[in-house]
């Protein structure tokens, strides 16, 4: 017969939550393709990183680089084109990110060592709050509310 065991003695199955495999990593849905596009394709160059090989390292974060340069540039020309109103202090945090970008890129190509990890961390930091402070806004108005502005004349 067997005997049933008291809850402190069972094995526990504990399941990792995303945020312990890298907080703030996750794939996120805003309804609005070319945008979902771009932030996946990001978060998956992102989570490649830590896995890269030192030789590697630079031609990923170059490509990071430029994949955020050309996503940056293409929400900025349709915030301009709707007359988005949070259209400057978006541009500010795509600016100051890539002026983060280009420190890190200049610093590897100058011999210095970066840890995979804490960039890692750092950019998955910073895409979930700018997704949730800047992006989300963007995307709910280019999807719902743009397609109602008056046209000027
Ligand atoms: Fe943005």
């Amino acid at each position: 017969m067997m005997k049933s065991l008291k809850a402190s003695e069972k094995t526990t199955l504990r399941k990792l939550g995303t945020s312990e495999i890298a907080p703030n990593m996750g794939l996120k849905y805003f309804e609005h393709a070319a945008m979902d596009r771009a932030h996946h394709k990001f978060t998956a160059l992102l989570g490649a990183l830590p896995l890269l090989k030192k030789e590697a390292f630079g031609h990923v974060l170059e490509q990071i680089f430029q994949e955020a340069k050309e996503h940056f540039a293409q929400e900025e020309r349709f915030m301009q084109t709707t007359a988005f109103d949070q259209y400057a202090a978006h541009k500010v945090e795509h600016d100051t990110l890539l002026a983060e970008l280009e420190s890190c890129k200049a610093n590897i190509a100058a011999g210095e060592s970066i840890s995979a990890v804490d960039l890692q961390l750092k950019m998955c930091a910073w895409q979930d709050s700018h997704q949730q402070k800047w992006d989300y806004p963007l995307a709910d108005f280019l999807r719902c509310r743009a397609s109602w502005h008056e046209a000027s004349a």
